[in-house]
């Protein structure tokens, strides 16, 4: 077929540039532990930051909810697909991150998306962390906003842009909480502190930093002590489930339910999910112990990597960037870990900048100290080999 000879020259294209991709198969519930494509495997590399997406209160309460509700919602929210679930559980994220209310979304790239492009009108600007989620750049390109990028977390630029566009109707701050690829914390104090000064609303995307950072895992927000205008976020990650949302106040999640196309015209997500998903915030709201053992296992793997010579970018959340640069070298030194029993995939172009690939190591509460010490010893070998370190 015609169609076929053009895409295997592109595809091949992809592939000469070290950077094709391929999907993996992975039997079994998400553990660390996990069988993939017949090899017993160390995951390092997932979002279930808690371990809470095989908890047995969570199968327990989706099961509960599959019997009554059945496997889908089978509607949009507005037609057929809402719930008592949907709802309580929209309660639940609004009273954990100390909002006026939220409302869900099939995925936190559709949250995104959604706010985006229905929030900020033709005569506002979208200011944008260069670095922001594929979802928040998708977003400000179906705005009908301008979008402005900013360096990653340069705050000094970020006034300057917010100086030289005082001519827009309305400055719209956007940014990561976590940022997914480099795992830096924004300065969520200061990005409010300037928006405060020129007049400007903030968007966090909280998707890595929800049931994680602050005190008792509510988010950036928590972390800094402060108050952005809409919070996004996504249950796929440390919360174990599926579905995104928003949070803010009444009026802004009125307005969202009405206007965010990605809500209007998506169906719900299932009621056992969100059954899932409101046990999911119970434990997280329940207990530190979770993310005390977290935090020391991050501890250990970012300071055993530094002393055995990497490049270990971000800061003190799970997500730890180890940078190894070249895009094929990266993918080779993943195949070695893999040889070593650790899943770790490379990340490479267009994912991150050329130059910047790297095995982007997640850590969970669920990892066990013999599998950080592997994880050392592997990459300390391993580094030595391909004459990293
Ligand atoms: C920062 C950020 N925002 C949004 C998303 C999208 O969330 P979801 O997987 O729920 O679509 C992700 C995850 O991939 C993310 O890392």
């Amino acid at each position: 077929m015609k169609i076929d000879a053009w895409l295997n020259e592109r595809l091949d294209r992809v592939k000469e540039a070290g950077i094709y991709r391929n999907l993996r198969t992975m039997d079994g519930a998400p553990i660390p532990e996990r069988n993939i494509e017949g090899e017993n495997q160390t995951v390092w590399s997932s979002n279930n930051y808690l371990g809470l997406a095989s908890h047995s209160c969570l199968i327990s309460a989706a099961q509960e909810a599959l019997r009554q509700f059945g496997a889908g919602s089978s509607g949009s929210r507005l037609t057929t697909g809402n719930s008592v679930w949907h709802e309580k559980l929209e309660k639940k994220i609004a009273a954990f991150k100390r909002t006026e209310a939220a409302l869900l979304f099939s995925s936190g790239y559709l949250a995104n998306v959604g706010i985006l492009s229905s929030l900020p009108e033709k005569e506002d600007v979208i200011l944008s962390d260069e670095l922001n989620h594929a979802s928040i750049i998708d977003g400000c390109r179906l705005s009908k906003a301008d979008t402005m990028v900013y360096p990653h977390i340069d705050m000094d630029d970020l006034e300057n842009k917010l100086r030289e566009t005082q001519r827009y109707q309305r400055r719209f701050i956007v940014t990561d909480g976590v940022f997914s690829m480099d795992g830096a914390i924004a300065p969520l104090d200061q990005i409010i502190s300037l928006a405060k000064r020129y007049h400007a609303f903030v968007i966090v995307d909280d998707a890595h930093a929800t049931g994680v950072l602050g005190d008792s895992g509510r988010g950036t927000s928590e972390y800094f002590g402060v108050c952005p205008d809409i919070v996004v976020g996504t249950l796929s990650k440390a919360v174990g489930t599926e579905g995104g949302f928003a949070a803010g106040s009444a009026v802004s999640i009125d307005f969202l339910l009405n206007h965010a196309r990605t809500f209007i015209f998506q169906t719900a997500i299932p009621p056992a999910s969100c059954a899932a998903a409101y046990e999911a915030f119970n434990i997280i709201e329940a207990g530190r112990e979770k993310r005390k053992r977290l935090f020391s296992y991050i501890n250990m793997v970012r300071t055993g990597l530094t002393n055995i010579g990497y490049l270990v970018k971000g800061a003190h959340t799970p997500i730890i960037p180890v940078i190894i640069g070249d895009a094929r070298k990266t993918v080779t030194f993943a195949e070695k870990l893999e040889d070593k029993g650790i899943y770790a995939p490379a990340i490479r172009p267009p994912t991150v900048a050329p130059g910047e690939s790297r095995i982007r190591l997640t850590v969970t509460a669920d990892h066990r100290m013999s599998d950080i010490d592997h994880l050392l010893t592997s990459f300390h070998s391993i580094g030595k080999e391909l004459h990293i370190i």
